[in-house]
């Protein structure tokens, strides 16, 4: 697989060689992308609707959401379906992704915009609340830093912002037995297991994983308040915290 240097900038990747990036930026793989994520990922679909329960305890019923990360489409088709006014803005840096959720959305595009890039670059809003499932995991604690500020910034006060993603304890003990039930929950939800060892390996080697009180660390410095874990399974957590 090739990385589409020219038209993707991952400058904030810890690794321009992660293997992730790589299906992301890849046509036929990011059309299967839609397959996995459930597979990895117990409650993958409820995360959907717990995102949808807390967005709505503060947003309008004509919110604009700020979805970071929107690459697949998947919490963008189920919010919108849910909320039908709605209007959204995707951001992510992987066009082959973009176009996935672009042809998943199919008639709801007319309430989404893509921005194809980094936070950085992103419209201002500000926004009513704001998304990021599946992506902070991928940057480096200082890129999760500053990505995680520029979110918040573009938030308005008390909007709420959800982030889940894989973070666990990273001591060697238990880094290794999370992450052997991260294998095992993939290959008895249906994985191939080569594929499921492929994952697992990938994640130990070429993600910058940190521990959740570093993640709730840099939400805090990023000017979230009330930031609350809502969600916690295997090597995965999902917070909740609202801007200033
Ligand atoms: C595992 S997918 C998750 C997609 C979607 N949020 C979901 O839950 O199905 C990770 C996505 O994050 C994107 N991504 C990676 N680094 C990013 C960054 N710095 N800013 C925004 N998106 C990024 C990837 O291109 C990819 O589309």
């Amino acid at each position: 697989m090739k990385l589409h240097r020219k038209t993707v900038n991952y400058s904030l990747m810890p690794e321009e060689t992660n293997p992730f990036i790589e299906i992301f930026n890849d046509p036929e793989q990011a059309a299967k992308y839609a397959d996995g994520p459930a597979k990895f990922m117990p409650g993958f679909f409820d995360l959907h609707i717990m995102a949808n329960v807390l967005i709505r305890e503060r947003a309008p019923s004509n919110a604009h959401i700020l979805v970071h990360g929107a690459g697949g489409g998947l919490e963008l088709e189920a919010l919108a379906a849910k909320n039908p006014q709605w209007t959204f803005l995707g951001v992510d840096p992987a066009k082959a992704m973009l176009d996935e959720a672009q042809r998943r959305l199919g008639v709801q595009n007319s309430r989404v915009n893509l921005h194809h890039g980094f936070i950085e670059t992103a419209p201002e809003g500000p926004f009513d609340a704001a998304t990021s499932l599946l992506t902070l995991h991928f940057l480096a604690a200082d890129a999760r830093q500053t990505t995680v500020s520029e979110i918040v910034r573009r938030l308005k006060p008390g909007a709420p912002f959800i982030a889940a993603h894989s973070s666990f304890p990273q001591d060697e003990n238990e880094r290794d037995a999370w992450l052997r039930r991260y294998r095992e929950f993939a290959v008895a939800s249906g994985a191939d297991p080569d594929m499921a060892d492929n994952a697992r390996n990938a994640v130990a080697e070429t993600i910058p994983l940190l521990d959740p009180d570093i993640d709730e660390a840099i939400f805090r410095a990023a000017g979230l308040q009330n930031v609350t874990m809502f969600y916690a399974a295997f090597t995965w957590r999902g917070w909740v915290g609202y801007a200033p």
